[in-house]
């Protein structure tokens, strides 16, 4: 198994819940969507399989290994083993992009190569290459803090890329960006997730990506998970019920109201601004 969660639960200090006993097991090269309402615990969720947190109760076993078991050098090397990609990517303002990009192998270069990278970028052309694949391949030598907060998504994404990371973790990876791209996104993140072996997990509130790209839908409210099953096993009436109680539409358009248990992925699903 790649991941694993065993009756894993996080309550923060303050005695709030996050996450109540989730159990999941993910195989190498599987890919999963995290869907729900806000606050249904997905950043959480990710965190934990990133090892950015700890969890409170149960047990974790990212890429074979219970990270908290490991000492701080192990720790160091399975995290070089994993990509994450924030929504807001945490890229310091005056950066180049080159720079941002050909940082995703800082963890997995010796120091000396790291810190000459820095100064100088070792390797220019991959990561113009990663860029390329999410139409940035113009603006390898720009300053970070000339782009557009989609832009920036995209520099975030592209260094996940040019890691080649074991397992990717990408929470709300899209959404700072228009439907067209989005989608192009998420198909870069799958092409090179599939091309690596790499395990791929994603949190996104674009339920149609999550319906196109990912073979297994993982829904989550108020900490707990509600469903968990092949994408096409999941029926309009699940996704429903799972946003039911924020009163509000499902994030998608195109889909019958009145519930239905037709399997969610074979409705023509659009949303805003989508042709
Ligand atoms: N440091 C914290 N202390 C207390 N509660 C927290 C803390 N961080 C998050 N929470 C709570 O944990 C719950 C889960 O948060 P989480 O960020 O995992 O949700 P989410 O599903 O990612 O939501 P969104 O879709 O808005 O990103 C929320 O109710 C949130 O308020
Ligand atoms: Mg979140």
């Amino acid at each position: 198994m790649s991941l694993s969660l065993e009756g894993a639960g996080l309550v923060h200090p303050n005695g709030h819940r996050a996450l109540h006993r989730v159990s999941l097991a993910l195989a190498r090269g599987e890919r999963a969507a995290v869907i729900g309402p806000s606050g249904a615990g997905k950043t959480t969720l990710i965190r934990i399989l990133g090892t950015a947190l700890r969890p409170t109760g149960g047990g974790v076993s990212v890429l074979g290994a219970d990270p908290w078991q490991l000492a701080a050098g192990e720790l160091r090397r399975l995290r070089s083993r994993i990509g994450v990609v924030h929504q807001s990517p945490p890229i310091p303002p005056r950066l180049r992009v080159v720079t941002a990009v050909l940082a995703g192998r800082l963890g997995s270069w010796p120091t000396w190569k790291a810190l000459a990278s820095l100064l100088l970028p070792s390797d220019a052309a991959g990561a113009r290459e990663a860029l390329a694949r999410l139409d940035l391949g113009d603006r390898v030598f720009d300053r970070c803090d000339r782009l557009s907060g989609g832009q920036l998504q995209r520099v975030g994404i592209a260094r996940v890329l040019y890691q080649r990371p074991d397992l990717v973790l990408a929470d709300e990876p899209v959404s700072a960006l228009d439907p067209t791209l989005a989608d192009e996104a998420v198909g870069a993140l799958v092409a090179a997730s599939e091309a690596n072996g790499a395990t791929l997990v994603a949190s996104l509130h674009a339920v149609d990506l999550a319906l196109k790209w990912f073979p297994r839908l993982i829904g989550m409210k108020a900490g707990e998970v509600v469903f968990d099953r092949p994408t096409a096993a999941v029926t309009t009436a699940m996704l429903h019920e799972l946003y039911a109680t924020e009163g509000r539409a499902l994030p998608i358009q195109g889909v019958e109201t009145a519930a239905s248990d037709r399997p969610a992925n074979v409705l023509v699903l659009r949303r805003p601004g989508c042709q």
